[in-house]
């Protein structure tokens, strides 16, 4: 399962009854040189590899945690989203805790609850912790037993043959070299496995025996979840990463929201005179929209920069400059030196990062995380999409810091809580993506246009095509055609159009007309229920209508499918593609 998260690994087991924990920074190999030769004799025992939230990737943040008396021991996948308030009241309470991660609350709230019975303890615990989980619980009271539960993260049983035993994972990849005999934990349920047996708990119902299903994956496809590409499953967990990118952040009644990562710099926040966004590559268009929307809804002067062309640049910043950093990795050497170039120059300092404890995470003064698990394929896609996410909340706290109303920020953030599902719908519409990527993959130029927020998205659409399908492609404003680009234009030029019904929809119809009259075969973006545009365009592919400023966030989605099917049509080598790397760590 190292694909889930590198940064630190562990164990927890019995010890000639003693309850042990090894854990280690680093990658999976750090712990495994430290066990080596060594001989437990446990039936019983948790293993975890941590990709960090909360807390930097350290060997006492990394799991199992374990409570005061060393009696119980956990892991966690996922987030408690009422840390502040649970671990106050468990230090209040003469709880000692030994690391940041949140996780190490259960270990705490189950010796709280504990009364003589570990499954009841984690029930409790359960009604007590608010936020998502895929947990595991051994204890060195009830020595022969695990409890697990979910909600909200994935948890799988797994049943070994000839009666040998038990596995919970939060994946079936880790079953595979074991057993192919699995049962899949639904949300809010609990798992109590005792040595021959288990039974299935929800809430306080004991549900009835569940058939086992068998797995016909290998263990390559596993870590995909059955997904042909880890690019394609990246795509297709877009709706959750909205989600994930909002939890616990929207504050609906006050029409604001919470960035607990910045509350250390409101002051700065609201006294800000400009923003200066750095970034690279994708990242670099998220923060391309973030100067549309800051600008338009705010009234911050906002300017976007390369990374590697700030590190180098001369500019004036003083104090009300903040300078915010957009980086997947958090480890891209271009966007690190623009902000100790920045620090320098004298900004405050941020970050919006998805890898926690990476280098931009470390070196900004305050920030947001995506919070949206690792993203494998050299192609960012589901990072961009929580980028525009957490710009829009980012947009939304600048805005009521200074005129956005409450009603129109109500407005804004109930309609961000509509995407998810409107998503899934785009999500649904893949295979009229890929019947319209067999027609075009032969194709050898692309042009993709847009106008206002979706000038970035056809940047990044291109982008997408052109890294892993190696087609040569362009993003235009739709507006800047005529100025020279549409002397490329004929039948042999595919031109990818972005046309929302939005308020510049009048003057790109008539930039299609432009193109339809030179020949070009248009592929058009537009929104359901449009009549015009199908008149214009060989293809449409209809997305559900949403604000204005929150197009962007739908329209990437069939561009990511697009590029994707394309590259796949082409039998490129989709997850990593010739001369690049996930992260640049080198200028
Ligand atoms: O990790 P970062 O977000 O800092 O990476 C920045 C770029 O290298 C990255 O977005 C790159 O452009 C991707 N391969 C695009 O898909």
């Amino acid at each position: 399962m190292e694909y889930r998260g590198y940064d630190s690994s562990g164990i927890a087991l019995f010890d000639q009854g003693k309850l042990t924990v090894v854990k280690k920074q680093g990658k999976l190999g750090n712990l495994t040189a430290v066990l080596s030769g060594k001989e437990f004799n446990s039936t019983v025992g948790l293993g975890h590899i941590r990709w960090a939230t909360h807390g930097e990737p350290t060997d006492q943040n990394a799991h199992p945690h374990v409570d005061c008396g060393h009696k119980f021991a956990i892991v966690h996948n996922g987030i408690i989203e009422n840390m502040a308030e649970l671990k106050s009241r468990l230090k209040r309470d003469g709880h000692v805790f030994t690391s940041q991660s949140d996780s190490e609350i259960f270990a705490h709230l189950i010796e709280k609850n504990y009364h003589g019975n570990l499954v009841q303890a984690v029930k409790q615990t359960l009604l007590e912790v608010k936020g998502a989980y895929g947990l595991g619980v051994i204890s060195a009271a009830e020595p022969d037993k695990i409890v697990a539960a979910r909600l909200g993260s994935p948890l799988v049983l797994g049943i070994l043959p000839e009666q040998e035993g038990f596995l919970v994972a939060s994946d079936v990849a880790a079953m595979l070299p074991f057993t192919k005999e699995v049962v899949y934990l639904e949300d809010g349920e609990l798992v109590e496995i005792t040595g021959e047996q288990y039974s299935i708990s929800n809430g306080k119902t004991r549900l009835d025996k569940r058939d086992s299903q068998t797995v016909d994956w290998d263990l390559a496809e596993a870590e995909k979840e059955g997904y042909e590409h880890f690019m394609l499953k990246e795509i297709m967990e877009e709706s959750k990463v909205v989600v994930e990118s909002m939890r616990g952040r929207v504050l609906p009644d006050e029409g604001n929201v919470k960035l607990g990562g910045l509350i250390d710099v409101m002051p700065q926040l609201a006294s800000a005179k400009r923003i200066i966004f750095v970034a690279c590559g994708t990242a670099h268009y998220a923060c391309r929209i973030g100067e549309y929307l800051i600008e338009s809804q705010v009234g911050l002067p906002v300017e976007v920069e390369y990374a590697s062309e700030f590190r180098y640049s001369e500019a004036t910043l003083d104090q009300g400059t903040i300078v915010i950093a957009i980086s997947q990795s958090g480890e891209t050497a271009d966007t690190l030196a623009a902000i100790r170039h920045a620090k320098k120059l004298g900004a405050l300092t941020l970050g919006i990062v998805n890898v926690v404890g990476s280098s931009v995470s470390r070196e900004t003064t305050a920030g947001i995380y995506n919070h949206v698990g690792p993203e494998i394929s050299v192609a960012s896609t589901k990072a961009f999409v929580s980028q525009l996410v957490i710009l829009v909340l980012l947009m939304v706290l600048l805005g009521r810091q200074r005129r956005m109303t409450v009603d129109r920020a109500k407005e804004i953030l109930r309609e961000l809580g509509q995407l998810p599902g409107k998503i899934k719908e785009i999500l649904q519409q893949q295979e009229v993506i890929q019947e319209i990527a067999k027609r075009y993959a032969a194709s050898t130029n692309f042009i993709f246009i847009g106008r206002k927020l979706n000038y970035p998205i056809a940047l990044e659409g291109a982008l997408k095509l052109k890294e892993i399908s190696y087609i040569h492609a362009e993003g235009y404003p739709a507006g800047e055609l005529k100025h020279g680009p549409l002397a490329l234009i004929d039948q042999t030029w595919p031109v990818v159009a972005l046309i929302p019904q939005d308020s510049v929809y009048e003057k790109t119809l008539s930039n299609l007309q432009e193109v339809k009259a030179r020949q070009g075969k248009i592929i058009a973006l537009a929104t359901v229920g449009d009549t015009q545009v199908k008149e214009l365009a060989e293809q449409v592919i209809y997305l559900p209508k949403t604000l204005e400023i929150l197009t962007p966030i739908l329209n990437v989605v069939p561009l990511q499918l697009l590029a994707y099917y394309i590259a796949k049509e082409r039998g490129c080598p989709i997850d990593q593609p010739r001369n690049l790397a996930k992260s640049v760590t080198v200028e």
